[in-house]
């Protein structure tokens, strides 16, 4: 399958563009910059046998998203998966009463409206059997176990488990698979040196939830990367 990864550049990201090339997949790996050439990603791109290449994707631009959907669709390329990874952890520590809602826009940018633009442009492109759509969320936007404090992320997490819903429904009928995945707590810039999964295991587990178009057992499109349900 061709699968197009936001966020490709570092992270589980990176993680993601390995194995799935592992697996036998072609990837589009979108990065926000594009890569100087020693960085892991263009080494991966290199060594990939041209199954891998990297496009500028900035989830945050509407033109550019628009432009590289059409580009790509006037190269004959489609595909069998989008990974809506890329993502924002800001404000964390910010308190109630100095909230900022300039970070709450920057979460929901990003984390929110970045997977509806891509969606929205490279869904005429996901025409191959056993398509899926794979929004990368988080056990933080669970309403089920809120926690004090961190409202961007937290809040745009929650929105984006409602966004996976609606896809759910919406393109059923057309067998289009759709998940929010939570990745697990994992050692990247974001998780910090301290997270105890590998983010390359969360990104082993999630290319098996797409290779076997997992269903959650309930009825909500939240997992972890083990097909486990997480609490909506
Ligand atoms: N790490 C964890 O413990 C954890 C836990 C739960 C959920 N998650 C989720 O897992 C996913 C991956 O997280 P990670 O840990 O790999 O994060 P990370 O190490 O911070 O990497 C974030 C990635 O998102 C990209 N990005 C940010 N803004 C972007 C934009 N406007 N357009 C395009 N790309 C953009 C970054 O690109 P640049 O290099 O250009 O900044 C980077 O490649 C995220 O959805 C995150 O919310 C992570």
């Amino acid at each position: 399958m061709n699968i197009l990864i936001t966020g490709a550049g570092r992270g589980l990201g990176v993680d993601l563009a390995t194995a799935a090339l592992e697996r036998g997949h072609s990837v589009i790996a979108g990065v926000r910059q594009y890569p100087a050439e020693q960085t892991e990603i263009s080494q991966l791109a290199a060594d990939s046998g041209g199954r891998m290449t990297i496009v500028r994707l900035d989830v945050t631009d509407e033109d550019g998203i628009a432009a590289l959907a059409a580009d790509l669709k006037d190269a004959g390329r489609t595909l069998g998966v989008i990974i809506n990874n890329a993502a924002v952890l800001n404000g964390t520590d910010t308190l109630l009463e100095e909230l900022d809602i300039e970070e709450m826009r920057t979460a929901m940018d990003i984390n929110l409206y970045g997977p509806m633009r891509v969606v929205k442009h490279f869904l005429p492109l996901l025409t191959e059997p056993g398509a899926s759509i794979i929004n990368v969320s988080s056990e933080a936007g669970s309403i089920t176990n809120a926690y004090p404090g961190s409202f961007p992320y937290t809040i745009s997490k929650t929105a984006l488990n409602m966004f996976s819903q609606k896809l759910h429904v919406t393109l059923q009928e057309r067998g289009i698979h759709v998940l929010s995945v939570h990745p697990g707590w994992m050692f990247t810039d974001m998780g910090g040196a301290a997270a105890p999964t590998n983010p390359r295991t969360s990104a082993d587990g999630i290319l098996q939830l797409i290779e076997q178009r997992t269903m959650p057992e309930g009825r909500f499109m939240f997992v972890d990367y083990t097909g486990k349900d997480m609490e909506i």
